[in-house]
């Protein structure tokens, strides 16, 4: 269920304009809900005025801050109740295990929709889309005091390079656009998954009846009943149709395809890169015969591996430099060295990767149950995962779902997760639960989860981690001939 805000001076242009058609059907069915707020209604003027001139002097009138926010903070208690609500609900529906979610009341993005911003894009929509609850402030006039976009936003967004009369239209494309991705708007699930972008190529063209139309007949191919050669007789009209119109798509396009092409040829080394692909978290930035350079935006991480150190060094020379927090995953020690140099970067974790090739999970382990943390568990986890992530780091992945724990009398005696790039980790057993199998049973609990999700389980153990290794052998991971260094 996603819940869209939409904060604005015109509620009914918005409520009015989605409840047709495709998202009217998905709002009755339970699967979104519009809630438009009126920022006049939070005006503390006795004349319901809620602008005035710009300080400066200039042109049109401003949104002053105070209805903006006071608005804004309403819509912000009320997410808040509700989750408390579900919270308590689920937590009565589950195991006695589960406590009651925090509120969670900072966690919701505000979208401010304005031409200053990032251009949206199907990328955009899709992460959007993971979100539960989204905050729309559509501005108007000349725009909205800065003070309050300060305090209150998290995100700029635009549709494009254009200016319009207000932030609704644009509030409403976005809506429209993410509300497609989520599960159970559209009819059949497969139609938001085979079109235009979503794998980085426009649509192939299609044809109904009649089979001939203005003396023009439809393309044999599809008339075959031949459902490979279908599929590709529509890859190739694909490709040639995002050529000749969207040139800068099929670049990138061709890009990932010579980047997935190099990389598989040692699948296990390079299952990271791969899979930060494969799971379109990555920018391809280069693609060579002889190299990949990628940065995976999840962790904002550069992913380089290079058959030589000439091509190491021009793969290098494409990622800016002045940069304050630059992480690097390299597959060779001659980038690390050469990163060392380049970037004056000297905090090296060297690794070990270890991939699960096998299309099963191995045998489910019924003897603990094993539950997904809270934001209360962080502190707990953050004193006992001797690692290189901070707090915050692990209560992010705690809030994106990502991170499971078992209890033993109440407290946490073991837990793990997987990292922000895609890979499994963060896996520890307090020392009075070790040698009973928790470990094994949390990890093969987020492997079968990954599987799931239709994606290769992978993880990275540090230098020295003995335990780890054993574990990863023991549950059937097989080890990559390379070693990887994370630098920071
Ligand atoms: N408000 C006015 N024009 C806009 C645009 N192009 N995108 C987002 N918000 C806007």
């Amino acid at each position: 269920m996603m819940h869209f805000h939409v904060l604005t001076l015109f509620p009914e242009m918005v409520s009015q304009g989605l409840s047709e058609s495709i998202l009217g059907r998905a709002a009755k069915k339970g699967c979104i809900e519009l809630e438009t707020v009126n920022i006049r209604d939070y005006t503390e003027n006795k004349h319901k005025k809620v602008d005035d001139y710009p300080y400066g002097g200039g042109a049109g009138m401003l949104m002053q801050a105070q209805p903006v926010y006071d608005a804004c903070e309403a819509v912000k208690e009320r997410i808040a109740a509700r989750r408390a609500r579900e919270g308590q609900a689920a937590g009565a529906e589950q195991d006695s295990l589960c406590e009651k979610p925090e509120s969670g009341i900072s966690r919701s993005r505000v979208i401010f929709v304005t031409p200053q911003g990032s251009v949206f894009s199907q990328q955009m929509a899709q992460e959007l889309a993971k979100e539960e609850d989204l905050i729309f402030l559509c501005g108007h006039y000349e725009g909205i005091d800065e003070r309050v976009l300060e305090e209150v936003v998290t995100d700029h967004v635009s549709i494009g390079d254009y200016v319009l009369t207000g932030g609704e239209l644009p509030a409403m494309v976005m809506i429209d656009a993410i509300s497609r991705l989520v599960p159970g708007v559209l009819k059949n699930e497969e139609s938001a998954e085979t079109e235009s972008f979503q794998d980085g190529l426009l649509e192939y063209p299609q044809y109904t009846r009649p089979e001939i139309w203005h003396g023009r007949p439809v393309p044999s191919v599809l008339l075959s009943g031949d459902h490979a050669k279908v599929e590709k007789w529509r890859l190739a009209q694909s490709q040639e149709r995002t050529g000749q119109r969207r040139p800068e798509l099929y670049e990138a396009y061709s890009r990932k395809e010579r980047a997935l092409s190099w990389l598989s040829r040692d699948r296990l080394s390079h299952t990271d890169m791969l899979e930060s692909i494969k799971r379109g978290q990555a920018d391809v930035i280069r693609a060579e015969e002889g190299g990949v350079l990628l940065y995976d935006r999840p962790s904002g991480a550069w992913m380089i591996s290079a058959s030589d150190e000439d091509m190491g060094e021009r793969l290098l020379s494409e990622i800016p430099r002045g940069e304050k927090d630059l992480l690097f995953e390299v597959h060779q020690a001659f980038l690390r060295d050469s990163i060392a140099r380049r970037f004056h970067r000297t905090l090296v974790n060297e690794c070990y990767q270890a991939v699960y090739t096998r299309k099963l999970p191995p045998p489910r382990e019924a003897r603990f149950a094993i539950r997904p943390l809270l934001e209360q568990d962080a502190d707990t986890v953050h004193a006992h995962y001797h690692a290189v992530h901070s707090r915050d780091y692990v209560l992010a992945r705690i809030r994106a779902g990502e991170m499971f724990g078992i209890e033993e009398n109440g407290a946490l005696a073991a837990f793990a997760g997987t990292h922000d790039e895609g890979s499994m980790g963060m896996l520890e057993v307090l020392p009075p639960f070790r040698r009973r199998g928790m470990g094994e049973a949390l990890e093969a609990f987020l492997i079968a989860r990954q599987l799931e999700k239709g994606r290769v389980p992978f993880c990275q153990i540090f230098d020295g981690n003995e335990p780890s290794l054993r574990l990863q052998r023991k549950l059937g991971l097989k080890l990559a001939s390379g070693r990887l260094y994370w630098i920071s």
